[in-house]
């Protein structure tokens, strides 16, 4: 950062200013967490200049020495964490991971069977906005009344449209997934189970949710939400990692070899599989399982304080990390809470809710996270509290539209004060990357003599 605030300024003072509004806004973006500073690091250490298709042993490139190191250390980490026989770290995202193992599991054509998208499911789960639900006859699965996944009704549709992947897996979902039961309705109809723990895999790993791996065929994930990782996609598999594929004889483990390189992906990212590594490490440590208790805690803790505000809470609670709300009777849409929300400094995002007539840009609801409130240290009992400054921002905007609202002005003042004084009482644990360091020699010597607590100063001397 040093050399670059000096080469340039422009795109320092970008990164700059991003550390400063992580610093000074709650954020509850339900699929956002903080990395830690060695994860970061580690994401951008120079084994990115390694370039090495294949495996670790089996380049197609020389150099890979340290790479392969690397490699075998994040895919032996990912196995421990998650009690699994088989790891596969190099897909560039969760989206590029589940595309690859339909792939390999399917032909074009095939049946997929996945949770709707306006219940809760993710693109790559079926939806025509993605080639998952145009390249495969994708069949979607839904809530009951309750807004639980109906698994009656699953059953159902697994036997008459008798998928060749079922895929049990939510982006929006704020319930257990009962994978043994999705595992009955796949052995029902011969089905491979796909278990997408994106959204959950910090609670999967410290048992804060059961664990899908030994009961799915495949389990994928994204790094970057709850595991505190780098941008990037995990395959694993468990009991079933030599069960044939397809083909009646290639193992599931080899398959996914296969179907990530050469099959979906060319050269793997050498210094985000380092950052992986380092996440599975720290993911493992009691800490991180202490955060992931706080997680929900406080998720349970905040849904109960805005029903108490009189929002409706769907499914009137939550068991992991997320709290959905319908704010149809507030006269708000999803996209006017989530710009009003971000203007008092409080970051959550606009959610389509099961029936929502509304279109995804717009949505009847919003959908939060507590990845980032635990990580800040903040536990239940402070949880009234966020839930009071969300519950004033809402009453303080009007909708004038769909799309446009009016915010009071005084009242948008003080939560965004009362926001930043939260976010200083509870850092984020990683004082260390916004350190400012300045180019200039006087500077770096006055900043050698600061008080500590000067590593949260900005570059311009401001306090962040
Ligand atoms: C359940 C689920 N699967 C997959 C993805 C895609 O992950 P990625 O951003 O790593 O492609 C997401 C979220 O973005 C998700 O919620």
């Amino acid at each position: 950062m040093t050399a670059l605030r000096h080469t340039d300024p422009e795109l320092a003072g970008l990164l700059d200013a991003e550390v400063h509004d992580q610093n000074t806004t709650l954020a509850m973006v339900a699929s956002a967490s903080i990395a830690d500073p060695s994860v970061l690091a580690a994401g951008g250490a120079a084994l990115s200049n390694v370039t090495a298709e294949g495996y670790p042993g089996a380049r197609y490139h020389p150099g890979a020495g340290n790479f392969d190191g690397v490699e075998r250390l994040a895919v032996e980490r990912a196995k421990r964490l998650f009690g699994a026989q088989y790891a596969n770290v190099q897909p560039h995202s969760c989206s590029s991971a589940n595309l690859a193992v339909l792939a390999a599991l399917m032909p074009p054509g095939g049946t997929l069977l996945g949770l709707d998208l306006d219940a809760g499911g993710h693109l790559t789960h079926g939806s025509p906005a993605s080639v998952s639900g145009r390249h495969y006859r994708a069949i979607a699965y839904g809530l009951d009344a309750y807004g639980r996944i109906d698994y009656a009704r699953l059953a159902d549709l697994a036997a008459e449209h008798r998928p060749t992947v079922l895929i049990a897996g939510a982006s929006a979902y704020p319930r257990l997934l009962d994978f043994a039961r999705f595992r009955a309705v796949a052995d029902s109809v011969g089905a491979y189970l796909v278990a997408d723990i994106s959204h959950i895999a910090g609670l999967v790993a410290t048992g804060e949710h059961p664990s899908p791996v030994d009961l799915a065929h495949i389990t994928t994930t994204s790094t970057y939400k709850q595991l505190g990782g780098p941008r990037g996609g995990l395959i694993l598999s468990g009991r079933e990692h030599l069960t044939p594929g397809p083909d009646g004889r290639t193992p599931l483990a080899r398959l996914m070899q296969g179907a990530v390189f050469p099959r979906s992906q060319g050269t793997p990212a050498p210094a985000s599989i380092a950052a992986k590594a380092r996440a599975f490490a720290l993911a493992a440590q009691p800490e991180f399982a202490e955060t992931t208790r706080r997680i929900v805690a406080d998720a349970g803790a905040l849904a109960g304080e805005l029903s108490r505000l009189g929002h409706r809470v769907l499914t009137g609670g939550t068991d992991n990390h997320m709290v959905l709300i319908d704010l149809r009777s507030t006269g708000l849409t999803g996209v006017i809470a989530e710009r009003a929300l971000e203007e008092c400094g409080i970051l959550v995002n606009r959610n389509r809710i099961p029936g929502d007539t509304r279109k995804p840009l717009v949505t009847s609801g919003i959908r939060l996270g507590t990845n980032i409130l635990a990580q800040r240290g903040l536990g239940p009992d402070r949880m009234r509290e966020c839930a009071a400054l969300l519950h004033r921002a809402l009453a303080a905007t009007t909708a004038l539209s769909d799309t446009e609202y009016r915010i009071d002005s005084r009242a948008r003042a003080t939560l965004r004060a009362e926001v930043r004084a939260l976010c200083a009482r509870h850092p984020l644990p990683r004082a260390a990357t916004a350190t400012p360091v300045t180019p200039h020699a006087d500077l770096l010597a006055e900043a050698a003599l600061a008080p500590p607590d000067s590593t949260l100063a900005t570059p311009t001397g401001a306090r962040l």
